[in-house]
C-alpha cells in the first residue's frame, strides 16, 4: 500500500476539530447506526482508523477490541476516552497499519470476529487492498462493518462530488467524498447482509456484510 502521512501539522488541527465538527452528525444520523452495528458484536474485533474512539462506548462488555490509529493526536484523545472510563469492551488502541510488521505478528489471518469501518474507507490510500486484507482476517463466519459515506447515486451529485473532491481532500484529511464503496466491499469477495443507504448532507451507507 502506498506511503502513508498521519502525523503531519494538519492532523493535529484535524484531530483537535474532528469531535467539535461532527457533533450534528452525530447526533442527528450516526450515533444510533453506530450503537446498531456495534454493540450485537462479540469475540475478537479490529476497529481500522478508530480516530477519537467515537465507536468505543458501542462495543459490549465481553468483546476483545483492537483498534488501529496512526495519527498520533488521534490516538491521543482515543487513549483520554479511555482512559476517562465507562467503556464496557477491552479496548487497546495501536499505531499499526494494516500490513506492518507489528500487525502482522499480532494478528493471524481468518482469526476476527468482526472488522469494523467507519469513516476510514473514505480515506485508506487503497480501499481495495485494504478489504482484501480484511477478508482475509475475518473468520469464515466474521463480519465487515461499514458505516461510510459514499458516491452520490444521481448524475448531478456525483459530478458535484468529483469537482469538490480536490479541496475536500486537503480539508479532510485525505478523506475522498466520491468513493463507492459499497461497490468496492462487494467486488472484495463480501456480500451484504443487512445494508441502508441515507442521507445526511452527504450519501451514507451502513452496512453488515459477511463473506460472500
Ligand atoms: C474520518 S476519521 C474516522 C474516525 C472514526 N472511525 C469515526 O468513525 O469517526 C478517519 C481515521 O482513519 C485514520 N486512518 C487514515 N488512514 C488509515 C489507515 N490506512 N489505516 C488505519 N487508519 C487510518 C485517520 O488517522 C483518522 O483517524
Amino acid at each position: 500500500m502506498a506511503e502513508e502521512n498521519h502525523n503531519g501539522w494538519y492532523n493535529k488541527i484535524f484531530s483537535a476539530a474532528y469531535d467539535p465538527v461532527m457533533g450534528l452528525v452525530e447526533k442527528n444520523a450516526l450515533a444510533a447506526r453506530r450503537a446498531h452495528l456495534l454493540s450485537p458484536l462479540k469475540g475478537k474485533i479490529l476497529e481500522l482508523g478508530c480516530g477519537t474512539g467515537v465507536n468505543f462506548g458501542f462495543y459490549r462488555e465481553g468483546a476483545h477490541v483492537l483498534a488501529l490509529e496512526p495519527s498520533d493526536a488521534m490516538r491521543t484523545q482515543a487513549e483520554d476516552r479511555l482512559a476517562r472510563g465507562d467503556i464496557k469492551a477491552r479496548i487497546r488502541v495501536v499505531p499499526w497499519l494494516l500490513g506492518d510488521a507489528r500487525f502482522d505478528a499480532a494478528v493471524s489471518d481468518a482469526s476476527l470476529d468482526a472488522v469494523v469501518c467507519t469513516l476510514v474507507l473514505c480515506t485508506v490510500s487503497d480501499p481495495a487492498a485494504t478489504l482484501a486484507r480484511l477478508k482475509r482476517l475475518l473468520k469464515p463466519s466474521g463480519r465487515l462493518i461499514a458505516l461510510e459515506h459514499v458516491r452520490a447515486k444521481t448524475e448531478f451529485g456525483a459530478i458535484a462530488q468529483n469537482l469538490l473532491n480536490p479541496m475536500w481532500r486537503h480539508l479532510a484529511d485525505g478523506c475522498q467524498l466520491n468513493r463507492d464503496t459499497h461497490a468496492t466491499i462487494t467486488k472484495a469477495g463480501f456480500a451484504a447482509e443487512e445494508k441502508s443507504d441515507f442521507e445526511f448532507g452527504l450519501p451514507f451507507i451502513s452496512g453488515v456484510y459477511t463473506h460472500a
